[in-house]
């Protein structure tokens, strides 16, 4: 067995052993694909780190750029107590649509709001502050995205940035994607950016090989 699918069968292994994703989560995975959205939610088991990131933090407020069809809100949104409160930030109406469907379905739509319109323009009219923010739309935009999530933090503010790594494309100096580019220019903002200590972490399993930035506000 390659690498790839061995890491697959460990992440099968540890998503049924741990019994980490619920009636609910695996609804929300099928009503994204009758919906007919593309299939690039977080794993179950990234779903289980998001859920502890809620609860080991403490976050009451958390802001979500890229809903896709409500796999990730779902899962954070029943982390949070019950007065916490999800903003997730939404281009396609069409995704919007669906993660409301799930939302209702999973009983958190009075602490979910679903905001469409491209991020870049939705976030300025935020008003903070968020305990978490989750940012995982369009790579190329990260850059402006942990920006927009410095002016709505606190100090203690916790950002994480999903799918910096790629396959490894963020360190290949041949990989002039957008999305690559992207994933460094955020790396190097958060590097420069004295208000925020972080560090990335590498993921393997059944969404390949990706990883993201962990980051947390300083002041
Ligand atoms: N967080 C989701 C997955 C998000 S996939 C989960 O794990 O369940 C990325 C989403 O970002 C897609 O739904 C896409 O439509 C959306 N997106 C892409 N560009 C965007 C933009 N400029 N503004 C807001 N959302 C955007
Ligand atoms: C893609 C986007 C994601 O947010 C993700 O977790 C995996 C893949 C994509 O656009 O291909
Ligand atoms: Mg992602």
């Amino acid at each position: 067995m390659g690498i790839m699918a061995e890491a697959s069968a460990v992440d099968a292994y540890f998503e049924t052993t741990l019994g980490v994703e619920d009636p609910v989560l695996t609804r929300a995975r099928e009503r994204a694909r009758a919906g007919g959205l593309p299939d690039i939610a977080v794993s179950a088991l990234q779903g289980g780190f998001l859920a502890l990131l809620v609860r080991i933090t403490g976050a009451r407020r958390v802001l979500e750029v890229g809903t896709l069809g409500g796999y990730s809100g779902t899962v954070i949104a029943r982390a949070l107590p019950d007065e916490g409160a999800l903003v997730t930030l939404e281009l396609d109406p069409h995704h919007a649509d669906v993660a409301r469907a799930v939302f209702d379905d999973a009983g958190v739509s009075d602490r979910v709001e679903v905001v469409v319109g491209r991020a870049a323009e939705t976030l300025p009219r935020l008003d903070g502050a968020f305990d978490l923010v989750f940012i995982d739309a369009d790579k190329p935009s990260n850059a402006t995205y942990v920006r927009e999530a410095l002016r709505l933090a606190h100090p203690g503010t916790v950002i994480v940035v999903d799918n910096v790594v790629r396959g490894g494309a963020v360190a290949d100096p041949g990989d002039t994607s957008a999305t690559a580019v992207g994933s460094r220019e955020v790396t190097e903002l958060v590097a420069a950016e004295p208000r925020l200590e972080a560090t990335a972490l590498q993921t393997v399993g059944a969404k390949g090989w990706d990883g993201f930035l962990l980051a947390r506000v300083v002041a």
